[in-house]
């Protein structure tokens, strides 16, 4: 699994000749390095559908033909827009031609680009080639993160942000609920209101837990 971070909370995980993109939000990001038409995923997962995750879905997907893989709620609201998904919720598993996803609870909120009611937010877990990734969503820390991590994770993708998500301390809580061995923080440093300082995030969690974390700057790959 080869993973290349858009920045902010967006990746595109390719796994085999299969390519998958978390969250594409590239236009309107100030720190991104791609531009939208650069990605051709076949399937898009979304953790929820705040502009800063929702992004260049519908772009993407209508050129592609993408499958959006996203909540109830989302999937429906893509219909309308003559896109196809798949619908899913939390606590859900389906495998997919490229691996696993189940979705995971996030303590956030959610709404549609127009502003309408989404349904709850999510994280999700995708399994493939053996391992398996975590991506928070936009969430708080919760202490179920560790059911999360009962199954060995290889890495978490965690938002360090903080005011609109966990902060750094409260991430540090979450790897040690969630014991991954890769840490990759997200969320931060996109706006000025989420700045803040992953080295020293990198030096909390190395020092207190066995976790290693991967910094990494939008545009740069994590392969696993
Ligand atoms: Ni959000
Ligand atoms: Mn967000």
């Amino acid at each position: 699994m080869k993973l290349t971070f858009l920045g902010h909370a967006g990746f595109v995980v390719d796994i085999g000749d299969q390519q998958v993109a978390i969250d594409p939000f590239l236009t309107g990001n100030p720190v991104a390095t791609q531009r939208a038409e650069e990605l051709s995923p076949a399937y898009i997962l979304l953790t929820h559908a705040h502009g800063d995750h929702y992004g260049d879905t519908e772009s993407i997907a209508k050129r592609t033909s993408a499958t959006v893989i996203a909540s109830f709620e989302v999937v429906s609201y893509l219909g309308q827009r003559g896109i196809s998904g798949h619908a899913m919720n939390i606590g859900g598993s389906f495998t997919f031609p490229f691996g696993k996803v189940t979705y995971t609870p996030a303590w956030h909120s959610n709404s549609l680009p127009d502003g309408s009611y989404a349904g709850m937010p999510s994280g999700l877990v995708l399994a493939a080639e053996g391992k398996r990734l975590y991506h928070a969503g936009d969430t708080a820390l919760f202490g179920d993160m560790a059911l999360i991590g009962k199954k060995a994770l290889a890495v978490a993708l965690l938002p360090i942000g903080d005011n609109y998500t966990m902060g750094p301390e409260d991430a540090l809580e979450a790897v040690r609920l969630l014991r991954p061995q890769v840490v990759i923080p997200i969320h931060y440093n996109t706006f000025e209101l989420i700045r803040q300082d992953a080295q020293a995030f990198k030096a909390a969690v190395e020092t207190q837990t066995d976790s290693r974390v991967v910094v990494l700057k939008p545009g740069e790959h994590f392969t696993l």
